[in-house]
């Protein structure tokens, strides 16, 4: 897909459509903003990340969107459609996997399908059939505790994954993970991606990640959090890691920084 496509796709159909998003939370007593007026909207298929500041209030417009928490004021659309329940429509990995440590990976990955009712023999035979794409071939009957970081985080991401939806929020899936790894899950992320063509919305705090994978970025503010700066990343897919040091790379990196760290 070329950066046109993505645009124009954006343009078009947005899957996730939030408009003047504010949000506060009463702490001791007194009210602290937390969003203001945050206005974002990922297209049907893109890879849209978000960044800001630690605590500015990224998982919480996560929250929002997925309906855990409501919005003060603004708008929130998901896929064209004011009524859908976030339920129908997305699926959340929260900062932390959340993997259950007392069942294996299969019954882990199978969760989301197990609580939507679906039966368990098929939601299995599936999971079992993507296992060596997500690398855990061999691992079905392991328990959490007996993977790596990694292998736990794309244990946590097929879950993701097979709960079918149109609309995977991803908050910071690789934070934890040293940084060959996390540059081998990326790669990985993208052929994932690739082949489901789902919309993501990414939350990160690492700018070449956001860069790498993404279609467009958003930066926001230290809380209250607005959107400073909204980028199209024009750099052709498929991405090699090795992209990281062309000139179009480094210039976005740079305005992103200078976004993050105004003077
Ligand atoms: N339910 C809540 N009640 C009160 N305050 C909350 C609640 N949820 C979040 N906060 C506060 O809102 C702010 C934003 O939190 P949030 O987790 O959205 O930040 P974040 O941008 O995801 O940070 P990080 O990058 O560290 O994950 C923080 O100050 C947090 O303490
Ligand atoms: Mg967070």
């Amino acid at each position: 897909m070329t950066t046109r496509d993505s645009i124009n796709k954006f343009k078009s159909d947005p899957v996730v459509l939030l408009e003047g998003v504010a949000k506060s939370f009463v702490v001791g007593g007194r009210s602290l903003p937390i969003l203001d007026e945050v206005s974002v909207r990922v297209g049907q298929g893109e890879f849209v990340s978000l960044i800001g500041p630690s605590g500015c209030g990224k998982s919480t417009l996560f929250n929002i969107i997925c309906g855990l928490e409501r919005p003060d004021r603004g708008r929130v659309i998901l896929a064209g459609n004011e009524n859908l329940q976030a339920v129908d429509a997305v699926s959340y990995m929260p900062q932390k996997d959340l993997l259950l440590p007392w069942r294996t990976v299969l019954d882990n990955v199978i969760l989301a399908r197990e609580v939507a009712g679906d039966g368990r023999d098929k939601a299995r035979r599936e999971a079992k059939e993507l296992m060596p794409q997500f690398g855990l071939a061999g691992f079905e009957n392991s328990y959490p505790a007996q993977l790596s970081g990694g292998m736990r985080q794309r244990a946590a991401l097929m879950r993701t994954m097979l709960a079918h939806r149109n609309i995977l929020l991803l908050d910071e899936p690789f934070g934890a993970l040293d940084a060959i790894t996390r540059t081998k899950m990326q790669q990985w992320l993208l052929e994932v991606w690739n082949s489901f063509r789902r919309a993501v919305f990414f939350i990160t705090h690492d700018i070449e990640e956001a860069i790498f994978l993404s279609d467009r970025i958003y930066v926001l503010t230290p809380r209250s959090a607005r959107v400073t700066l909204h980028l199209n990343v024009n750099l052709p897919r498929p991405r090699r890691y090795e992209c990281v040091t062309a000139p179009d790379f480094l210039a976005l990196k740079k305005q992103i920084m200078q976004a993050l760290t105004p003077v």
